[in-house]
């Protein structure tokens, strides 16, 4: 498996493992939650979707999924939707990142906008992922020519997760350990 690949592959589960995470406490602002959201971790996440998904993930998948649409694959309009969807996505951090801000400058929000909110983004994110693992990731496998992975590793830089490349970037450590602390409870 070509390395930016393998980096992919490896951050759709790292994101996976930080939408749990996120998803946590964000039910937090649900009327019967016993306990109230940690904004710094809620904050944390967001910044880090915007600062790496957002910014490189994404942006290498288009690189290789327009090498997969000139191939006129029957998954030809899913792809053409995920590209989409990476649009969307980075609309819809920018959108909730902004919400959360205002929680943590004290303006009035309500709970119902918080939880809409960042529902409607971790579903979109679960979708999108599902999506790319089970119809397009598969033919990463089979239609990538190492010829092709040469012009695409040309196009794509590799960049280092801040937050799960190990020792995180000082701004995630907190984020990093509260992951690691809850998938231990379990
Ligand atoms: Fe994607
Ligand atoms: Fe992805």
């Amino acid at each position: 498996m070509h390395k930016i690949q393998r980096q992919l592959h490896v951050d759709h589960h790292h994101i996976t493992r930080l939408l749990n995470c996120l998803s946590k406490e964000i039910d937090c602002y649900d009327f019967n939650s016993k306990r109230a959201a940690d904004l710094a971790v809620i904050l944390s996440a967001l910044d880090y979707i915007d600062s790496y998904p957002d910014k490189w993930h994404h942006p290498s998948e288009d690189v290789i999924f327009d090498h997969l649409l000139e191939k006129d694959v029957k998954e030809s309009r899913l792809i053409e939707q995920l590209k989409n969807e990476h649009k969307e996505i980075v609309i819809e951090t920018d959108k909730l990142s902004e919400l959360f801000d205002m929680v943590a400058n004290d303006c009035i929000v309500t709970a119902d906008e918080l939880l809409g909110g960042a529902r409607h983004f971790i579903t979109l994110q679960r979708k999108h992922l599902e999506k790319e693992n089970e119809f397009v990731y598969p033919l990463m496998d089979t239609l990538i020519t190492g010829e092709e992975w040469k012009v695409i590793e040309s196009k794509v830089k590799i960049q280092d997760d801040p937050l799960f490349k190990k020792p995180s970037k000082k701004d995630f450590e907190y984020l990093y350990q509260y992951i690691v602390d809850l998938e231990n409870e379990h």
